[in-house]
This record gives C-alpha cells, sequence and structure tokens, in this order.
C-alpha cells in the first residue's frame, strides 16, 4: 500500500488516503474528491490533472515522457516537480507519496 498525502494549494495537509498498488493516482484522487478534474480517459490530452509531486518522492517515480513533459508546459503553475496525475501508477516499492493541488484547481463536484 501506499500513503498518499494530498496536499492543499497554500502547503496545508488536505488528507491522507491509503491506495494500493497498480492504482493511478488520478483515480485515487477521485476517489478522496480531491480538486482534480483529468479528461484524457488514458490517451493524455489534458493538462488538467496536473499535480506538484513533493521533491523528496519525484525521484522515485519513473520519468515522465516527451509526450507528458509537452502537456505539463501547458499546465498552470507547473514546477519543475510537476507531473500528470494519469501517468502516476502506484507501486508496492512506493510507500509513500506526498503531492501537491495547484492553485485553481477544480473538478465536477465543485472542490
Ligand atoms: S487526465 Fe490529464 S492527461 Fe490524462
Amino acid at each position: 500500500m501506499t500513503l498518499v498525502r494530498f496536499f492543499k494549494a497554500d502547503g496545508t495537509l488536505d488528507q491522507e488516503v491509503e491506495a494500493a498498488p497498480g492504482q493511478r493516482l488520478l483515480d485515487v484522487a477521485w476517489s478522496a474528491r480531491e480538486p482534480l478534474e483529468g479528461a484524457c480517459e488514458g490517451v493524455m490530452a489534458c493538462s488538467t490533472c496536473h499535480v506538484i509531486v513533493d521533491a523528496a518522492d519525484f525521484g522515485k517515480l519513473p520519468p515522465a515522457t516527451e509526450e507528458e513533459e509537452d502537456l505539463l508546459d501547458l499546465a498552470a503553475h507547473a514546477t519543475r516537480t510537476s507531473r500528470l496525475a494519469c501517468q502516476i501508477i502506484l507501486t508496492e516499492d512506493m510507500p509513500e507519496l506526498s503531492v501537491r493541488i495547484p492553485p485553481g484547481a477544480t473538478n465536477w463536484m465543485g472542490r
């Protein structure tokens, strides 16, 4: 299991949730009602699933593809540790993962 910590845009902890290996971070965020939109359905076509990964965890993730990097160029408030949540798959060797939701992120639930 991975302990996923979601931080608000202001850096305060929003919530911690346990997630199983193989889950997409975007699905974990949706289940936790975090304000992430995301609309690609697997074909990587938006930047609204953008999260800012904690610097200590960023290096644990496989590198972003060129296509993901191109989409991140379109993301608001992107940083050097930004990733697309739909491209992050949790693994057994990832006991913790901390991500911050960018400012202004919203989802269909209005959070
Ligand atoms: S949901 Fe945003 S690129 Fe996949």
